[in-house]
């Protein structure tokens, strides 16, 4: 199918990021969140970013230009009827996303694609609330998404090869590397990630090391370009807990359980660098 117009819904950091990814590369995207002071937020996010690449070289003239005019803003999901492609990247709840894909479901024409970016749900569950759980596929990018290579490719038990390969020719065209993987709990990525950081957490909750002690030992000792702990915050704690309670549930092995500190933090409202304190503290 040829893809032209890409619907992203939810204009947070994830939902941005791929917004800018997209228009940069020449689609015209419709970027929807039922915040409208979201979309503004993001816009200006973007304008920075694509700013910045610019001036660095690494987007041309023509990629600013597309990556500062192609993106439209919608408030309703509804506005992604004229679609090639939608890819989902809102609040990381069933409820919310499942209310999302059966709009989606009846709003778009029943060729397209239904992407999702969800670092956690499965993709057969949300497949099963359309009509076309052959077209539901995870698109899942990584945080900063202008920066990162990655884009996670998975598959729901009805996903189709040709879904598959066409979410695989995007990510290309997107100047990503797609990897394909399986629809269980916390997929490649995040199945190996979130336990690291998990473990980091108790390291600094029995007090083994500093945070930053324990950031250095992973950077330095292990070549990782941020340390687990400003990795959280830079995720978000409250994204890595929900995903450990993801892989708890999912996997039911106690090396999965999340560390107390983890939910304590997460309890108190500190969530990392979008709450202006996580490990440590931003302006
Ligand atoms: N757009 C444009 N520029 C950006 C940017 C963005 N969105 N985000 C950061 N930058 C800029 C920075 O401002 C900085 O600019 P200056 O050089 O002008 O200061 C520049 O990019 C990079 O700065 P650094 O010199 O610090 O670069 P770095 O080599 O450390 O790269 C990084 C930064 C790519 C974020 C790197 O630290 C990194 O790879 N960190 C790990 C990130 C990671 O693991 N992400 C995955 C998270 S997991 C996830 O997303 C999935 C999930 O489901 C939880």
């Amino acid at each position: 199918m040829d893809i032209r117009h890409i619907a992203v819904i939810g204009a947070g950091t994830m939902g941005h990021g791929i917004a800018q990814v997209c228009a940069t590369n020449g689609y015209q995207v419709t970027l929807i969140d039922v915040v409208e002071e979201q979309l503004d937020r993001a816009l200006a996010a973007i304008r920075k970013s694509v700013e910045k690449l610019h001036r660095k070289g690494r987007l041309s003239d023509e990629q600013r230009e597309a990556g500062l005019n192609n993106i439209a803003t919608a408030s309703e999901v509804a506005a992604a009827a004229p679609a090639d492609f939608v890819i989902e990247a809102v609040v990381e709840v069933l409820d919310i996303k499942e209310q999302v894909f059966a709009t989606l479901d009846e709003v778009t024409r029943p060729e397209v694609i239904l992407a999702s970016n969800t670092s956690s749900i499965s993709i057969t569950e949300l497949g099963a609330v359309t009509r076309r759980p052959e077209r539901v596929v995870g698109m899942h990018f990584m945080n900063p998404v202008p920066l990162m290579k990655l884009v996670e490719v998975i598959r729901g038990l009805a996903t189709s090869d040709e879904s598959a390969a066409t979410v695989v020719a995007l990510a290309e065209a997107l100047g990503k590397t797609p990897v394909e993987a399986q629809d269980y709990p916390g997929f490649i990525s995040n199945r190996i990630l979130c336990p690291m950081i998990n473990e980091a957490v108790y390291a600094l909750m029995e007090g083994v090391g500093t945070r930053e002690a324990i950031d250095t030992v992973m950077k330095l000792g292990m070549n990782h370009p941020m340390g687990p702990l400003e990795l959280a915050d830079l995720i978000g704690l409250d994204v890595v807990l929900n995903i450990m309670e993801v892989l708890y549930a999912g996997l039911g092995d106690d090396k999965y359980r999340p560390c107390p500190l983890l939910k304590r933090m997460v309890a108190a409202g500190h969530l990392g660098r979008k709450s202006g304190r996580g490990f440590y503290t931003y302006d």
